[in-house]
């Protein structure tokens, strides 16, 4: 990223975009030509999703189990579009027959959307299951999959989403700014079917991918942001490097490790196992415990800062995050040891000296 920032029609950035194209295609597990990053963070990913493909008046149907599934019925609120909330307790996963009722009880319905990887509450949804109900009822769908890219398997074209946004901040280890999208061929059929303009300037992609997309002449639309767009090519050859399927390996491996630990230690997790996501670790706090002198004893002397509840889950749990580089053995036993002093200072109900060997006997699982 300190590297010299030359034009945004340089012919050696012309050709870095192309890279960029094909590595993002690479990471979302597609061959949609319309896969680029938005200049501008995950949320405008979202925006660019709702706004392209959602007109004034059309209903969508969103699956609400955390904090952006509400982003989401904003966008379309905003939009002057229907939004029709499918409400879930938060830290329980988007049950398949659920969507299935309300698309029966929504028939018009253009548009499904959730969230793959919810980061507010660690909650994992069964991305093919709910996009296969969704094309049954001839919708498409918007997947949230900011901090699912690269952290567990996701495949864009086999799932067959319609449109997806991301983040580069989560399990790309990159610096936060960018939103890398992928649009289906279906769903860029229904960009060009609008009867209405892209109500956002910005995002709009007829408009973006004269920059973006031709093979033959580029036209200026923004100047795009050529430093960060270094870092996010260089996270993404890392990517590569590392082998998508070793990655998502990577973070279950090191989930169980940190898992075994916190358990040892007598903590709890929110999610039910089979909906656990590994890069998002959420564990109830104990009782009597304040949480939020934890979070800070462990930022001041510890330099660890780990989450804290959002919504309804806020003073009930913590939130310990395992995505992309800080994903290492080491960070699993300095967070899961570091806590376990702060928690004995506090006098709290744990069991102590577990956690290492509950640690060591998911490392010694391995081969190495
Ligand atoms: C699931 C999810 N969606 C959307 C966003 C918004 O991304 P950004 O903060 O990069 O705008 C986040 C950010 O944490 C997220 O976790």
């Amino acid at each position: 990223m300190g590297q010299p920032t030359i034009g945004h029609l340089d012919p050696a950035f012309v050709g870095m975009m192309d890279e960029m194209k094909q590595l993002l295609q690479y990471a979302f597990q597609t061959k949609n030509q319309l896969t680029i990053p938005v200049s501008a963070p995950g949320s405008a990913g979202m925006e660019t999703c709702f706004v392209n493909l959602v007109e004034p008046d059309e209903k969508v149907i969103i699956c609400q189990n955390g904090v952006f599934g509400g982003r989401m019925r904003e966008n379309v609120v905003r939009l002057g579009a229907i939004p029709h909330m499918i409400e879930i307790p938060w830290g329980e996963a988007i049950d398949p027959n659920v969507l299935e009722d309300a698309l029966k009880n929504c028939p018009d319905a253009k548009v499904v959307a959730f969230v793959h990887a919810e980061t507010s509450t660690g909650v994992q949804a069964d991305v093919k299951t709910l996009v296969d109900i969704a094309h049954r009822y001839d919708c498409l769908t918007i997947v949230d999959t900011v901090t699912s890219l690269g952290g567990i398997p996701l495949k864009v074209d086999e799932w067959e989403i319609d449109a997806t946004y991301s983040g580069t901040q989560k399990c790309l280890s990159c610096t936060p700014g960018l939103s890398p999208i992928s649009f289906s061929p279906r769903a860029v059929a229904r960009i060009k079917q609008r009867t209405h303009k892209v109500q956002s300037w910005f995002l709009d992609l007829n408009l973006v991918m004269d920059y973006w997309g031709g093979n033959t002449k580029r036209a200026y639309h923004h100047t795009a942001p050529i430093n960060a767009l270094y870092g996010l090519h260089e996270a993404l050859l890392i990517l590569k490097e590392e082998g998508l399927e070793k990655a998502w390996e990577r973070h279950a491996f090191h989930h169980r490790a940190l898992k075994a630990g916190l358990e040892a230690m007598g903590l709890n997790f929110l999610v039910a196992p089979a909906h656990r996501l590994p890069q998002l670790n959420t564990i109830y706090v104990p009782q009597r415990v304040n949480e939020a002198q934890v979070r800070q004893i462990l930022l001041n002397d510890y330099q660890l800062e780990i989450g804290a509840g959002l919504g309804s889950l806020a003073g009930k749990v913590w939130r310990i995050g395992l995505m992309g580089y800080a994903c290492q053995l080491k960070n699993v036993i300095y967070c899961v040891n570091a806590l376990e002093a702060v928690l004995e200072s506090m006098n709290a109900p744990i069991h102590k000296g577990a956690a290492m060997n509950a640690i060591n006997a998911v490392v010694n699982e391995k081969p190495h």
